[in-house]
């Protein structure tokens, strides 16, 4: 199979390790910095994963004949209604850290000490463009609860909050394999690689 070659349209490297481990040997996956389009910036202002994913994608297929596909992912809480949510990147405050971050979490939840009441997902959309026009969306979702203190030193953003029952550890415990084969960005991928065998997009 001929490989397909596509532009992921973010300027975060964690992200596009994890996608380029996932996507494997069937794909040649470029990003922002490979283009030089680092410099384009475009303001994320969807009310959901889907518009701002779309947002993306849209935004940088005018620069690019390449097939673009944007994420937008975040961390849906059920106890703080849904924060953060689309703000995950923006969270509190764009100053403070990670880890300052997730402390402030579960300080907020320290009242919770029932895990069900803990409930949160990771979400993540990815939507495919070519010339300024959106093809199609796909989400991928990963169900888990957030600890009651941060754990693991692995991963990014919020990975040290997240606990995976399945695994009996949070995001950031876990290898980079491991979370590649059950995380929120490897079922939205992989949707969107089914979906770009049925189109054709090589
Ligand atoms: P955006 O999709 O670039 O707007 O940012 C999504 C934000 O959600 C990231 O900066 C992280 O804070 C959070 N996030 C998304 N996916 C993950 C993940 O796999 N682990 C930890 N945090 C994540």
């Amino acid at each position: 199979m001929k490989k397909i070659k596509l532009l992921f349209a973010t300027g975060n490297e964690n992200k596009v390790k994890e996608v380029k481990d996932i996507a494997g040997k069937n794909f040649d996956i470029y990003c922002l910095k490979d283009l030089n389009l680092t410099n384009l910036k475009v303001e994320e202002n969807g009310k959901t994963f889907i518009e701002n994913a779309k947002i993306k994608a849209e935004f940088y297929s005018n620069f690019t004949d390449l097939p673009v596909v944007a994420d937008d992912s975040g961390l849906e809480i059920d106890a703080l209604n849904g924060e953060p949510g689309i703000y995950s990147a923006r969270y509190l405050s764009d100053t403070l850290d990670y880890f300052d971050k997730c402390k402030i979490i579960i300080k907020k939840m320290s009242n919770i000490n029932n895990i069900k009441k803990r409930s949160a997902r990771f979400i993540c959309v990815f939507c495919l463009a070519q010339k300024g026009k959106t093809q199609f969306c796909k989400e991928g979702r990963v169900e888990g609860y957030i600890s009651f203190e941060l754990k693991g030193n692995k991963g990014f953003g919020y990975d040290p909050i997240f606990f995976y029952p399945p695994m009996n550890m949070t995001f950031a415990e876990m290898p980079l394999e491991e979370k590649n084969k059950i995380s929120h960005r490897f079922k939205a991928f992989n949707s969107l690689f089914e979906e770009l065998k049925k189109h054709s997009i090589y």
